[in-house]
């Protein structure tokens, strides 16, 4: 059965392999497992909550519609939540859309959030979370409607944890000569490293990413995933290491910060304006392993 819907969350399942399988929690559309052939490519912390009470820790997160905290008191999200309220409200499943490969729907819109967020954030709103796995690869596509007759501006983002066997291992690369704002040191500058490898605390907004580049999460020389992106400008990279994973009760263990990255595309260097009636997209597509693949300005 590719599509198997329990109380709190949706396990959708690749048609050609068993083994290969998506667990989707309701509470946030939050993916918090990705079985591939058996073996768990997402990071989810043992101290996860899984039960509504807070934002899943590990897994993929969505972000709307205010990436971190507003810095401008002015605006509409400044009373809104760090990384908005998608991430902590139920989602309506909305069932499968495709056989093949399986793919399935969330939705959600006002009705869903409690009274609290509404006055928050009054907009008039709906957003569609489509889900697909097939073999090696997982597609997440987002769309945002603005059904009300005011704009709103937001900002979006697939916070996803990948699952690393040691972060000292890893490589992000191609991101090379993109400006990143590096949130630690609050200061601008581009990036010189053909390949960022992990050894402190990280923490930088890559901006205006070429669509064309494919950023890749390599582990000892070989290639673990290969994200690729539609419509989604910027690409957070983080790793908590050792005070920020203490500081914060639900990461378990304290020490996994070694086992995870997080790469997260999506639009939060500025905000997107969606006037009244029109809809927003935006997708993130994971391949599982390939070469390696050099990416520099002058390829492009
Ligand atoms: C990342 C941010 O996307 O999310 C970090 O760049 C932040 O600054 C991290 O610490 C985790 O945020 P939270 O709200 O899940 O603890």
């Amino acid at each position: 059965m590719p599509v198997e819907e329990l109380e709190d969350r949706v396990i959708l399942t690749d048609v050609n392999d068993s083994n290969t399988k998506l667990t989707i929690l309701k509470f946030g559309a939050t993916i918090i497992s990705w079985h591939h052939q058996g073996e768990e490519n997402l990071w989810l912390s043992k101290a996860a909550k899984l039960d509504g009470s807070k934002p899943v820790r590990g897994g993929i997160p969505l972000v709307f519609p205010v990436f971190g905290k507003q810095k401008d008191p002015n605006h509409p999200t400044a009373k809104l939540p760090q990384h908005g309220f998608a991430r902590n409200n139920t989602w309506e499943f909305l069932g499968q859309i495709s056989e093949n490969p399986p793919t399935i729907q969330f939705g959600l819109g006002p009705e869903q959030l409690d009274e609290e967020t509404r006055l928050k954030w009054p907009f008039d709103f709906t957003l569609i979370l489509t889900v697909s796995i097939s073999g090696d690869k997982l597609v997440q596509k987002i769309e945002v409607e603005n059904t009300g007759s005011t704009p709103f501006e937001f900002n979006w983002l697939f916070h996803t944890y990948y699952h690393v066997e040691d972060i000292t291992d890893v490589l992000v690369n191609n991101l090379v000569d993109v400006s990143c704002y590096d949130q630690l040191i609050a200061e601008q500058y581009t990036e010189k490293a053909p390949a960022i490898s992990f050894h402190e605390e990280f923490d930088r907004i890559y901006q205006n990413v070429n669509p064309k580049r494919t950023i890749q999460i390599i582990d000892k020389g070989k290639v673990l995933y290969n994200l690729h992106r539609t419509n989604l400008q910027d690409s957070v990279v983080w790793n908590p290491w050792t005070k920020k994973a203490e500081g914060m009760g639900d990461f378990e263990p304290k020490l996994g910060f070694h086992n995870m990255v997080c790469v997260e595309p999506g639009h939060v260097s500025s905000m997107v304006l969606l006037p009244a009636k029109e809809k927003w997209s935006g997708q993130q597509e994971i391949v599982i392993g390939g070469e390696i693949k050099v990416q520099t300005n002058i390829y492009e």
